[in-house]
């Protein structure tokens, strides 16, 4: 029914309004509200647009929506598309922080109740889930994926697919998703924004494609090309990398859109001019080019000219209506626009207390001497830091729908939480920064640091008064929200000098210190471990993330968060990740330096947190793994059991992972692999035998030839509640 229908809407289509599907530019003026009198109307009415992103509420989408179906030819209705990337007015956790909940449910609601608000504000696609794998802290966007893991990628990946597009892309409350960016984007060299990639096509395959494959897999609606170029092609114009791998090995039918003028920057990448490089996107496999209009001004011309075919004009639009056609944009082009639904389905208590109790469940405890944590609701807390009352820097990067004064802070949620017998006093204590460069960056998201004029030490000497008269410091630190992000790359991964010296200051007055530390990647924090009692990572938790902070530090939650990115000594050591090779000079076992090993002479090899770590207020043990064989042929089933104890004095959860060696092969292997996990809740005192049924569909890998296949011989398998402390047991599996 569909391809008839489109064939038949085809048939009327002139090259004009084919050319107009593929041309997505961004709402600019119409958000002002100036909608069917901007220069983008007049495009529309004329067929030239097929979508539009960047604008929101439902009055404005059906005013621009009735340019379209009532003035332009054939009304061909138009897509809307946002950056919704972890929740729209109700934020959920930057990515990297909800990745950390290694709780699949949990993520999947979260793009559930994002494609429910944003659908109910006038939106039909969004530009996530966002899945590129990143070991390089230095680069700003860590902070939208979902860590260094392909495995954990992969699930997380499907999760948000599901979660956006639910069962039927037709009902008015799910939304299309648009897996990013396609492909290694997280690779970028240095971690310097929009650099170069280089990798081999065997760590393309094993490390880096994985999660874009699962959310194909899952069904994405559609996938967003990187601007970084793959061997030496940028991606917008990689026909192996969008037809060869994604169409044709992976099987993707819907529609491929470039990133922010992606076509035009191929022109500044050295490929040719504007004409030259539109027309390497569409034989590519590109269909629709945002914001460059590329496609719109140079393809007719490339056509006349034999430089691109009428078959790959017509197959790209036929994508993008199908795509239109699967939303239900063909039954009503209205199905979206439904003001009942904008006031009520939006930012609901429901959809808050579920923001906050995932907030909480990313946090990482990273460090908790004494017991510190959690806090007692009594006494005195001095809450002191330039993030302890940062409305605007809660819900972190690509926030865009997010009303920020909206957001709670920490200092309203300890107030709210820590109750009437405990006193709360308050001070900044310093800047973010003292970097001009960071804070212009700041404000241009529109989010200011907010700093405070008077002299530092002035700031210093108030935040020092209330600490000597607390019992306890809370001291509110790390980046800012835009510090991470996209173009938010740093060569200093620590917390920035200025409030390093806060901290510092504020150990020596004696009293217990709790670092509440902000942030949207993976920091330097040796100096910190050596010397602050507790360490309670929040990385940017969403539009609650105060309440649930405070729910942490007063113990009416647990933590359970566990790292999906490793967090290294120093910026030296990266890129630095659990899943490396051993070398051919490995170090020596219990030895951190050895002459003519694989080291350095000033720090250890090891990370400072390594990847799937975090800390609860209870302690869990494991038993050793019980096999149920330890030699196995073919196709059958290994099951490894652990018995995990809740050996401490409260409820708590708890990741228990499961990872794989690969000892022998026809390439290197890493040195353990991620291979399934479960999470677990556990009463004092309880323990449960946790069982992963091992199959040869997890020992498979692309060797050399780029053949996918698990080869026989000897295997590790090693469960435990972090990559670092695993228990282990060896089997012998043949073909
Ligand atoms: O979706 C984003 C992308 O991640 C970065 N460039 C702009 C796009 C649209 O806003």
């Amino acid at each position: 029914k569909m391809n008839t229908f489109i064939s038949t809407l085809m048939k009327k289509m002139t090259l004009e309004e084919k050319l107009g599907q593929l041309n997505l530019p961004g709402a600019g003026d119409i958000t002002t509200g100036q909608a069917s009198n901007s220069d983008i109307a007049k495009k529309i009415k004329e067929g030239k647009v097929g979508g539009l992103f960047n604008i929101k509420s439902v009055a404005k989408i059906r005013d621009v929506q009735k340019v379209a179906v009532e003035q332009s030819r054939l009304k061909i209705p138009m897509i809307f598309g946002m950056d919704v990337i972890h929740g729209y007015q109700t934020v959920f956790p930057i990515p990297l922080g909800l990745s950390c909940t290694w709780d699949m449910q949990l993520i999947e609601q979260s793009a559930r109740i994002a494609a429910i608000e944003a659908s109910a504000d006038g939106i039909n696609w969004t530009f996530s889930p966002m899945v590129d794998i990143a070991r390089d802290p230095r680069w700003g966007r860590v902070s939208e994926g979902n860590g260094e893991d392909a495995y954990l990628g992969s699930q997380i990946a499907k999760a948000m697919v599901h979660g956006y597009q639910g069962n039927d892309l037709s009902k008015n409350n799910t939304i299309m998703a648009c897996v990013k960016h396609y492909a290694l984007y997280g690779a970028a060299e240095a971690g310097r924004d929009y650099n170069t990639t280089d990798m081999s096509r065997v760590r393309m395959y094993n490390e880096y494609f994985p999660p874009y494959k699962a959310a194909v897999d899952a069904g994405v609606g559609s996938v967003m090309a990187s601007f970084n170029e793959v061997d030496g092609v940028p991606a917008t114009a990689n026909k192996w990398l969008m037809t060869e791998v994604l169409r044709n090995q992976w099987k993707f039918g819907g529609f491929i859109v470039t990133d922010y003028t992606g076509i035009n920057e191929m022109v500044d990448h050295g490929l040719g001019d504007l004409q030259t490089v539109s027309g390497r996107a569409l034989a590519a496999g590109i269909d629709m080019d945002m914001v460059g209009e590329g496609f719109l001004t140079t393809l007719a011309k490339s056509l006349k000219e034999g430089k691109v075919t009428q078959a790959q004009i017509d197959a790209a639009c036929r994508r993008i209506l199908e795509a239109k056609y699967k939303l239900g944009l063909f039954d009503d082009p209205y199905r979206y626009c439904d003001e009942k639904r904008a006031a009520t389905e939006i930012f609901t208590d429901a959809h808050r207390k579920i923001a906050r109790n995932t907030a909480a469940q990313s946090f990482v405890l990273l460090k908790n001497s004494n017991n510190i944590l959690p806090l007692k609701k009594a006494g005195t807390v001095a809450l002191i830091g330039p993030l302890a009352d940062a409305r605007e820097n809660m819900t972190g990067t690509w926030s865009v729908a997010a009303d920020n004064t909206k957001s709670t802070t920490l200092l309203a949620g300890i107030k709210e939480v820590a109750g009437a017998n405990a006193k709360i006093l308050y001070a900044k204590g310093s800047n973010l920064d003292a970097d001009s460069v960071l804070e212009t960056n700041s404000t241009l998201f529109g989010k200011s640091l907010n700093r405070d004029r008077r002299p530092a030490a002035e700031i210093l000497q108030e935040a020092l008064a209330i600490a000597n008269q607390s019992d306890v410091i809370v001291a509110a630190l790390g980046e800012s929200a835009e510090m991470s992000g996209e173009a938010s790359s740093r060569t200093n991964i620590e917390i920035p000098a200025i409030q390093k010296e806060l901290l510092a200051a504020l150990l020596k007055t004696g009293k217990p210190v709790v670092l509440v530390l902000f942030t949207g990647r993976p920091l330097a924090l040796k100096w910190e471990q050596e010397n602050v009692p507790s360490i309670l990572n929040v990385w940017f938790g969403g539009s609650e993330a105060g309440s649930a902070i405070a729910d942490v530090l007063f113990g009416d939650a647990n933590p359970s968060g566990k790292l999906s990115t490793t967090f290294p000594q120093n910026v030296g050591q990266v890129p630095l990740f659990y899943n490396h090779k051993n070398t051919g000079r490995p170090l020596e076992q219990g030895k951190w330096f050895s002459k003519f090993r694989s080291n350095y002479l000033d720090v250890s090899n090891d990370p400072l947190y390594p990847f799937g770590f975090g800390l609860s207020y209870t302690n869990f043990t494991y038993s050793d793994i019980t096999l149920s064989s330890t030699s196995l042929k073919g196709a059958q089933t290994l099951k490894a059991s652990v018995t995990v104890t809740n050996a401490g004095q409260v409820t708590g959860k708890e990741v228990v992972q499961l990872y794989i060696r690969d000892i022998v092969g026809t390439s290197t292997r890493p040195i353990k692999e991620l291979k399934g996990f479960q999470k677990i809740e556990l009463r004092a005192g309880e323990s449960r035998t946790v069982t992963f049924n091992i199959t040869p569909e997890d020992l498979k890998f692309y060797n050399y030839d780029l053949k996918y296949d698990w080869e026989a011989g000897d295997f590790t398998i090693m469960i435990g509640g972090n990559s670092r402390d695993v228990k282990g047991a060896n089997v012998k599996w043949m073909k």
